[in-house]
């Protein structure tokens, strides 16, 4: 065993679970693991979606490589399970990443912080759908507050629909909230060990960067360098850095970002747990900064020792 293996020791990959990101996760988790073996680190794969906790005291992993993607794995609530074993892990701790996933009271933190996100409304039953869409600029996307992956998402543009668009959105999440649409071009940056990667840009052929864009589409393209100017492009940098340290973020992550209609960057959201595929936007951030899926991966670990 080389001294990084032994430093490092068994690692535990957490992937699949039980949320709408499952399948993305197994797929995430299995190339984590791929990687360790590549690297000659110990492993054991465990898929949390029965009995977790009884499997974390079999494998006695020195540390878990969190694969986990959305509720249950991204959301604070493993973490916290990790805390109470003292199981060191990956990533974000409980409140950052509980913070993250919820993408209302993430925005709330911003707007507290004077970081830009395009205007938002949390919907209810008592909403007046009207009043919504004329408060927040006649188009809007509703979304669950807390997914991924795009699950749940409408544009509406029309006050008729808008009640269609919160119940669809309700069968993913108890809380729905409706936020400005946004018009201009989208990117994402990686975050790794206290740095920000190159800004990916994205473009896409659907209405938005939906479920079958991210996962399905062959017209989605990704342009890395993403054609900023270098001051537009640090500028991008330095705000998804202060966006991500603003939750309390730590280790790795992404930070997704659109413009509106005058250019200026609007924050959409953070992923704790961003997609780990060898096409997924993180390594593919990794990539065009020379780092390999192997040594991003290693990099990940490290940043938890
Ligand atoms: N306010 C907005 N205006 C225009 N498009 C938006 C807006 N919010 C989200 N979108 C589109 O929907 C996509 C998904 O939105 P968002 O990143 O908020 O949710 P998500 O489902 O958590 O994504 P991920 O898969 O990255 O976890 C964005 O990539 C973007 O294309
Ligand atoms: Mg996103």
């Amino acid at each position: 065993m080389n001294d990084l293996a032994r430093r490092i020791g068994r690692v535990g990959v957490l992937y699949g679970g039980v949320s709408s990101e499952r399948e993305i996760s197994l797929a995430s988790g299995d190339a984590v693991g791929e990687a360790l073996q590549r690297l000659s680190i110990e492993n054991t794969m465990i898929d949390v979606a029965d009995n977790v906790l009884t499997q974390l005291e079999d494998v006695k992993p020195a540390r878990v490589f969190i694969a986990l993607h959305g509720s249950g794995g991204e959301d604070g609530t493993i973490q916290g399970l990790l805390e109470c074993l003292r199981i060191p892990y990956t990533g974000s701790g409980v409140v950052a990443s509980a913070l993250a996933m919820d993408k209302l009271r993430c925005k709330l933190m911003w707007r507290g912080s004077g970081l830009p996100t395009a205007d938002f409304l949390r919907l209810d039953s008592e909403s007046d759908w009207l009043a919504t869409l004329e408060i927040l600029g006649g188009e809007i996307v509703v979304k669950p507050c807390r997914e991924g992956s795009s699950i749940g998402m409408t544009i509406v543009q029309d006050p008729q629909d808008l009640r269609d668009a919160w119940r669809h959105a309700k069968e993913f999440d108890k809380e729905v909230m409706a936020e400005r649409r946004l018009t201009g071009d989208e990117y994402t940056v990686a975050i790794l060990d206290g740095k920000a990667l190159p800004a990916i840009r994205i473009s896409t052929d659907s209405e938005f960067y939906d479920f079958d864009a991210k996962y399905h589409s062959n017209q989605t393209r990704y342009h890395c360098p993403s054609g900023l100017s270098k001051n537009r492009e640090r500028e991008l940098l330095d705000l998804c850095m202060n966006a991500f340290k603003s939750l309390g973020c730590r280790g790795w992550g992404r930070v997704d970002v659109m413009t509106d209609e005058n250019g200026a960057f609007c924050l959409l959201e953070v992923n704790t747990v961003p997609g780990m595929t060898s096409h997924s936007l993180v390594p593919k951030a990794a990539n065009s900064a020379d780092i390999s899926f192997d040594q991003l991966v290693l990099k990940i670990i490290e940043a938890s020792l």
